[in-house]
């Protein structure tokens, strides 16, 4: 048995050295594999006499086991190493936030969304939708606007063709639909807001033919002008974060409400900038006024008994101000580095708390 040690040597160098489980599993079939180094001692034994073959077959099988041993070892060596490796590559560490730039930006729109209706929801009002196809009676006729009204007329609103049964439906041009929807559904007392998209056709500097706005309605035995007046200046005051905001009330006229005024923002736009500010220029950014009884009695409300206000805001002007954004075009120009210049960052949630915004 001579060379044995060698052999011990070897193998046990060559189990060592094997740097992976494939090159572990290599080495083991060269050395005990069928045709192996040790194999082939092995079948040398027949030839031996039974003494020799004691001895000899004695030392084989402690080698054997020795290797053996070595093989195990190492191979749980291997292991231990390919799993440390792995847990070192798919790392994740859920204590790192989130990279904002792997996230993208978040549009003005949904931002400023979002800050209007955490305003309104600290004041209780709840959320209310509607679609944006609508029908002539609850864009209009329930709204008290009669067929002949200009609101009507092809120029502001975007139809759809005549329905077989009659009648066309078409893109509601407020959420003041919304109003209808809500009211015809329950009874006072209401207090909701609904935000969503209106249609016109429209298109310059400070309107687009898709905009956004944010109906407002409550509807109790007892809300008046001076609770509608209360609220909107709370709402501008709170959207802004300025305390003295230059805010006029100016008297108007809608079909749907009676008194009735528009709210504009004091603003200038020198050198292309638009800034809130007691300047030249002021920008209407909302409608409102108190719910006319024919609506009430078109939903099936007692104006006898109940009575309140609505408003309705333009998202987009209200983004505009508050972010200084000159051209309400932009906003849907789909420009990515307008969107990484006025975009917001995609974990900044809007809440009264923690700030609206930024
Ligand atoms: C209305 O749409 C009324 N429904 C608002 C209302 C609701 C009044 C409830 C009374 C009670 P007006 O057409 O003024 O009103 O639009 C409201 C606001 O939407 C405007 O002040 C303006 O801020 C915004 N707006 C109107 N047209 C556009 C447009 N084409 N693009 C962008 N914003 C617009
Ligand atoms: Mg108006």
């Amino acid at each position: 048995m001579d060379g044995l040690d060698n052999l011990r040597s070897e193998a046990l160098a060559a189990v060592s050295n094997a740097s992976s489980i494939e090159a572990l599993e290599g080495a083991r079939v060269a050395i005990l594999g069928k045709k192996g180094s040790v194999s082939a001692l092995m079948s040398g034994l027949g030839a031996m006499t039974p003494d020799e073959r004691k001895a000899a077959g004695q030392q084989l099988n402690s080698l054997k086991d020795d290797i053996q041993t070595a093989l195990a070892a190492r191979k749980a060596e291997l292991e231990a190493k390919a799993l440390e490796e792995r847990l070192v590559r798919e790392r994740v560490d859920v204590t790192l936030p989130v990279r904002p730039e792997q996230v993208g930006r978040v549009h003005p729109i949904p931002q400023v969304m979002e800050e209007i209706t955490a305003i309104f929801a600290q004041m209780g009002f709840e959320v209310a939708e509607g679609p944006d196809i609508e029908d002539d009676f609850h864009n209009f006729t329930a709204l008290n606007i009669p067929p002949e009204h200009p609101a009507r007329q092809m120029h502001d609103t975007f139809y759809f063709g005549e329905r077989a049964e009659g009648g066309r439906h078409l893109l509601r041009t407020h959420t003041s639909p919304v109003q209808i929807r809500t009211m015809c559904a329950g009874q006072p007392p209401i207090r909701i807001i609904a935000p969503g998209r209106t249609y016109r056709c429209d298109s310059d500097m400070t309107h687009t033919p898709m905009f956004h706005q944010v109906e407002g309605l409550v509807i109790d035995e007892s809300a008046h002008m001076g609770h509608l007046k209360g609220c909107l200046i709370e709402f501008v005051r709170s959207f802004f974060e300025i305390d003295d905001v230059p805010v006029r009330f100016r008297p108007s006229f809608f079909p749907f409400t009676e008194p009735s005024a528009e709210v504009d923002i004091g603003c200038s736009r020198e050198g292309g900038e638009l800034k809130i500010g007691p300047g030249k220029g002021w920008l209407e950014v909302l409608g409102c006024g108190m719910v006319h009884p024919n609506v009430l009695r078109s939903c099936g409300i007692d104006p006898s008994r109940y009575q309140g206000f609505a408003f309705g805001v333009g998202v987009e002007r209200m983004a505009m101000l508050k972010y200084g954004i000159p051209d309400l075009r932009t906003f849907f120009d789909s420009d990515i580095r307008w969107l990484e210049h006025y975009g917001f960052a995609a974990f900044d949630v809007p809440g009264l708390v923690g700030g609206l915004a930024r």
